[in-house]
């Protein structure tokens, strides 16, 4: 079950000790939430206070903001697989380092490669700079762009990629909230009329 691959990834993280001193501070490692068999992925930056303490991405402030564009464009949590790039809790939510997101860069492609989905959604500058390293966010913001992605040592596997702007920015700024939420809107269409 694709479930219990996600789970051996978890202990594996653990079990190797990614990224020691963020382990140290965090209260509990964050994989993930949704469906593990979902056709598409949101990938947002690490996880804040509340997702540390409940083990969920998106579960603040940000996370409410983004079940409610998930329902406006006919969505649920439940439809879709919600993770992060760094999978703990950076200290006072700073930014993750350079070297926390490369090092959970792995892990990431292997729970991708497991979970298998047709798009990637990311929110956020950070989990699009893995897959678009020279876009800028402000030019490419809810367009897709089509990616090959290269899982370990497998022949590369087209993915659909449409960065957003993070929930989080966009919340109390008004015009960028705006342009999340029209964007978002265009996410089933934008799915549903790429080719597989
Ligand atoms: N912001 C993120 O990038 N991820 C979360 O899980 C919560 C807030």
């Amino acid at each position: 079950m694709t479930q219990d691959k996600l789970d051996a990834l978890k202990a594996e993280i653990i079990a190797k000790n990614i990224c020691p001193e963020l382990a140290a501070t965090a209260t509990q490692l964050v994989m993930g939430d949704g469906n593990p068999d979902a056709d598409i992925v949101f990938i947002g930056e690490a996880p804040g206070k509340n997702e540390d303490e409940q083990g969920l991405p998106f579960v603040g402030a940000a996370g409410k903001f983004l079940n409610e564009m998930l329902a406006a464009a006919g969505m649920t949590r439940g439809d879709v697989y919600i993770t992060n790039i760094v999978k703990y809790r950076p200290p006072n939510n700073r930014d993750p380092s350079l070297e926390e997101k490369a090092a959970f860069l792995p892990y990431l492609l292997r729970q991708l490669e497991i979970i298998n989905p047709k798009a990637i959604i990311t929110l956020g500058r950070h989990s699009m700079e893995y897959f678009l390293p020279d876009a800028r966010i402000s030019q490419i913001h809810g367009h897709a762009v089509r990616k090959k992605v290269i899982y370990h040592d497998k022949a590369p596997h087209e993915l659909l990629i449409i960065p957003l702007y993070h929930p989080a920015a966009a919340l109390y700024n008004g015009s960028m909230r705006t342009v999340l939420i029209d964007d978002f809107l265009q996410v089933p269409k934008i799915i549903a009329t790429s080719k597989p």
